[in-house]
């Protein structure tokens, strides 16, 4: 749909801000079309290549996006906050969220105790001269790494995973650069990488992981960097496994132009080991987030990988942000720490396991093959996403379109176990067939 909002300005600069101010008050909204360049030169009486270049400069920046003959439209998530926030409507109310991807509250371990146990050990308040890592941390998270083949000589910390990945592609990359990443993959994750001024490759995803193929092609597209989830892909839930692992390896061994980036969010909760393709090529990392297991609102990360990379990423971050806060570093290492802690997340991992894989079987029963083979998502290929998420809204289930998953994988929906409970399965596999395949008027069903 057209915008209705007037954009002004006679230079680029200023058409480019007119647009911004747009999509900051909420009337650009996600998804709107911006005016043709030519329709809007001539309205605002500048030439073509004014407009193109504001238009240029939105999309470096990651507030637009230019689709062929879709021409120029709000990206679902511009880097700017805004009044109205994205293309999802809110859940109706009464209606159960599985459009999230977020981790079960009720399975996430309580801090209080860990608080209180910080609380009674903490020293005196530290200054700025404090060393970045906290010594403990950076030992159990590398005895942690080096238990699931990952070399973890060097380490640093982040404010979680897409911290870490964004610090490791402004560190390595230039505005314009290619990014290949998983296709369907992270929603967040692209965001990112169009805010970045970089350009996303996808490479197809199946169970295994990233593609051999795919993989292949991003690279001779002239992809700077890989992107790979090591488990529970959001959103289909793939693990990269052993095989895929070795002939990956195999590809890119002696890259000495590929920064290799893999991103283990699951960690703790994955209930399939890791395969790691750390120190395949000359530039890597490993990036492992406390978020899934033990929370988001911890905003941490460890980020491992060669020597040469955790220097830039450790260093920019001297000089910018300086440090995760060691209180909180402190509060990661207590949970590493506690064996109920440890209990918990097992638990929590199973339960993740039998809800996502009760509603894969209850949708493989009503004929619809889903993907989810780790993780808290599960992938359902649809024909039409808006039809099948508008339906299972009206039915009282909120999902997430696969729009903001995809460059050019096929239509799907993500729906986020999570919150779901044993008794919810099978209406929801229902509501699901009946949201996908509609009965026809005469009662037939395709
Ligand atoms: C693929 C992937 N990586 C990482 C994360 C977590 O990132 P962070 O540590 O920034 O919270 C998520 C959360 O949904 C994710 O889906």
């Amino acid at each position: 749909m057209a915008a209705h909002y007037q954009i002004g300005g006679s230079s680029s600069a200023a058409i480019s801000a007119s647009v911004e101010a747009g999509i900051r008050g909420g009337t650009l909204a996600p998804g709107d079309a911006l005016p043709a360049v030519r329709a809007l030169a001539a309205e605002l009486a500048v030439s073509p290549a004014t407009v193109a270049k504001a238009y240029q400069e939105l999309r470096q920046r990651g507030l637009v996006v230019t689709a062929g003959r879709h021409g120029t439209r709000v990206r679902p998530r511009p880097p700017v906050a805004a009044r109205r926030a994205g293309l999802l409507p809110p859940p109706l109310p009464g209606a159960r969220d599985l459009s999230a991807g977020q981790p079960d509250p009720r399975l996430l371990p309580p801090l209080g105790p860990h608080l209180a146990g910080l609380a009674a050990e903490i020293g005196a308040p530290t200054g700025y001269a404090v060393s970045a890592v906290v010594p403990e941390l950076a030992d159990a998270a590398r005895e942690r790494l080096a238990a699931d083949g990952v070399p973890a000589a060097e380490i640093t910390v982040t404010g979680g995973a897409l911290d870490g990945i964004e610090r490791l592609l402004a560190a390595h990359l230039r505005p314009g650069d290619a990014v290949a990443v998983e296709d369907p993959g992270w929603a967040n994750l692209l965001d990112l990488v169009a805010a970045l001024g970089l350009r996303a490759i996808g490479v197809p995803v199946d169970d295994d992981g990233p593609t051999v193929p795919g993989v292949r092609a991003a690279l001779a597209a002239g992809a700077r960097a890989l992107i790979v989830t090591s488990r529970a892909q959001n959103p289909t839930g793939a693990a990269v496994s052993a095989d895929r692992a070795e002939e990956l390896r195999t590809l890119l061994t002696g890259r000495s132009d590929l920064l290799l980036i893999e991103d283990d969010h699951a960690a703790e909760l994955a209930r399939v080991p890791l395969h790691p393709l750390a120190g395949a090529t000359a530039a890597w990392a490993f990036v492992r987030s406390v978020s899934k297991p033990y929370g988001p609102d911890l905003r941490l990360a460890v980020l491992a990988g060669d020597e040469a990379t955790v220097a830039r990423v450790a260093g920019r971050a001297r000089v910018g942000a300086g440090w995760v806060s060691t209180v909180l570093q402190c509060l990661v290492l207590a949970l590493w720490r506690d064996p109920a802690t440890a209990d918990l997340v097992r638990w929590a991992g199973e339960s993740y396991e039998r809800r996502r894989d009760g509603l894969v079987d209850a949708l493989a029963a009503h004929g619809l093959a889903a993907q989810g083979r780790t993780g808290i998502n599960i992938w359902v290929p649809v024909a039409d996403e808006t039809m099948v998420v508008t339906a299972l809204r009206d039915a009282g289930w909120s999902v997430a379109p696969g729009a903001l998953n995809r460059i050019a994988a096929a239509p799907g929906v993500r729906i986020t176990v999570s919150p779901l409970d044993e008794a919810d399965i099978e209406p929801l596999a229902a509501a699901v067939a009946r949201a996908a395949r509609p009965a026809t008027p005469g009662g037939f069903t395709a």
